[in-house]
């Protein structure tokens, strides 16, 4: 066995928001068995993917990396590879029965007992851990981040929606939140260590119960930890859109004015061959009484082209609704069939060129909207947290309004952390540009 000097960890994520908080899970469970990071693989003893299994490309995508990653074991045989994340269990026998691909096999579920698996493999046993969990939560486990102006806070695994199309269920297994002292003890640690913004997060997040309080119990508590510090959550279901949830958005400065609620589809017959549990009219209600409430608020949302059965008729009920809600952003995808779910024994009738054409029109749609909105904030100024270096231009910075559209500005006296006034310039779908407002503010 290598001794705690020489090891070290190199990591990819794939997928979601969660897979990356669970990666800080991951580094810091083994950085206690003494894993040191790395960002080059051809350094590291240990090469784990943490994979995402929601759609057939992102499957496919991390298969490729491993097969990639390969590489460094055939050049350093004492090298192990491992899989970690949603794919685990449903690649335990591909990758490692049938054909020895990997050296460890761990669902997310499992973590724990990376230390102990790496050691048995490192002793020449294969591990495979992707037994689903009742109850882990790693309430306990402190994620290792690295210092920085915005986090991810993981507040409940699983979910028990059982959207027919999707897989989560089965990868992540149910739904369990943990306690909202720990969540809260947390954040507070994050605002001591600078943090100015934090994401909480769940597959289903505003489901989050511990028991005895509830999700805007819990996003009440972490809006008081720090008024400075910037509040955001995702991914909301639109059933469990409280009352009391929006009164607590629309009470506290803090908690942005933002929210991703993703509807999926525009008809009410696809709806329930979704089993989404709410009407196009539930959703459209739903999002007047946030305005209402939240003025100004932004709303994201999540939408499937091509389920099955979906008619033209069907699209094109999504796009009307997609006119009406107006989203500032969304996120589209064409729909992947996925094995064990309900929908994949509804069959994948509708053709794939007939999926492109109607992922494309509302790819567009939005492209036009976002574009729009964006446009018309040129001229106004906006509170902006900078975040980061832009990518483009070392002389720019980049943060977020509330609303969470990304601003990119000169820096002038700006620096990450620090929260200023910008005045729009100019925008496109994406993105908007401006200058910082100097002097007296
Ligand atoms: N096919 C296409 N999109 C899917 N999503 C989840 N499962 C599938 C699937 N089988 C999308 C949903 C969900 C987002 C995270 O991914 O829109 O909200
Ligand atoms: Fe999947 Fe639906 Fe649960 Fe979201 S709410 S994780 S889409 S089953």
């Amino acid at each position: 066995m290598m001794n705690d000097s020489t090891r070290k960890l190199y990591i990819e994520t794939y997928g979601c928001q969660m897979n990356v908080a669970d990666t800080e899970v991951v580094l810091s469970i083994l950085g206690d068995a003494g894993f040191r990071q790395t960002d080059r693989p051809a350094d590291a003893n240990l090469i784990l993917v943490n994979t995402c299994s929601v759609r057939d490309n992102a499957e496919h995508r991390a298969h490729q990396r491993v097969s990639e990653l390969k590489e460094y074991k055939r050049k350093n045989p004492d090298v192990l590879i491992g899989v970690l994340g949603c794919m685990a269990e449903r690649l335990r026998v591909s990758l490692v029965e049938r054909n020895n691909l990997v050296d460890l096999v761990v669902g997310p579920d499992e973590y724990r007992r990376l230390p102990k698996l790496v050691e048995d493999a490192y002793a020449g046993q294969r591990g495979i851990a992707v037994k689903l969990s009742r109850v882990e939560n790693y309430d306990d486990v402190t994620p290792l981040r690295t210092d920085g102006i915005t986090a991810w806070l993981s507040v409940m695994r699983g979910c028990d929606k059982f959207c027919t199309f999707c897989v989560v269920p089965f990868t992540r297994g149910r739904e369990r939140s943990r306690t909202l002292e720990s969540i809260v003890q947390e954040a507070r640690g994050l605002s001591e260590r600078g943090f100015k913004e934090v994401t909480l997060l769940g597959q289903n997040v505003n489901s989050y119960h511990d028991g005895t309080y509830d999700f805007a119990d819990l996003l009440t508590a972490v809006a008081r930890v720090d008024r400075t510090m910037r509040v955001r959550y995702t991914t909301s279901h639109p059933q469990d859109m409280s009352g009391r949830l929006i009164e607590a958005m629309a009470t506290h400065d803090n908690i942005c004015n933002y929210i991703h609620l993703p509807v999926q589809s525009g008809s009410d017959r696809v709806l329930k061959l979704m089993n989404r549990t709410y009407t196009v009219e539930q959703y459209l209600r739903l999002t007047e009484r946030i305005r209402r409430a939240i003025p100004g608020v932004s709303f994201s949302t999540d939408i499937i082209a091509g389920f099955p059965t979906e008619t033209a008729g069907d699209h094109a009920l999504t796009v009307a609704l997609m006119n009406e809600v107006r989203y500032d952003g969304a996120y589209m995808f064409k729909y992947s069939p996925r094995e064990n779910t309900k929908a994949w024994e509804m069959g994948d009738d509708v053709p794939d060129e007939v999926k492109n054409e109607r992922l494309n029109e509302i790819i567009a749609l939005q492209e036009g909207i976002s574009g729009d909105l964006n446009r018309a904030m040129i001229g106004s100024e906006v509170e902006v947290l900078a975040e980061r270096d832009s990518s483009r231009s070392a002389d720019d910075l980049l943060g977020r309004t509330d609303t969470n559209k990304k601003v990119v500005f000169a820096r002038g006296s700006a620096a990450p952390g620090e929260y200023r006034r910008v005045r729009i310039d100019r925008a496109n779908a994406h993105t908007l540009f401006g200058t910082l407002i100097t002097g007296a503010n």
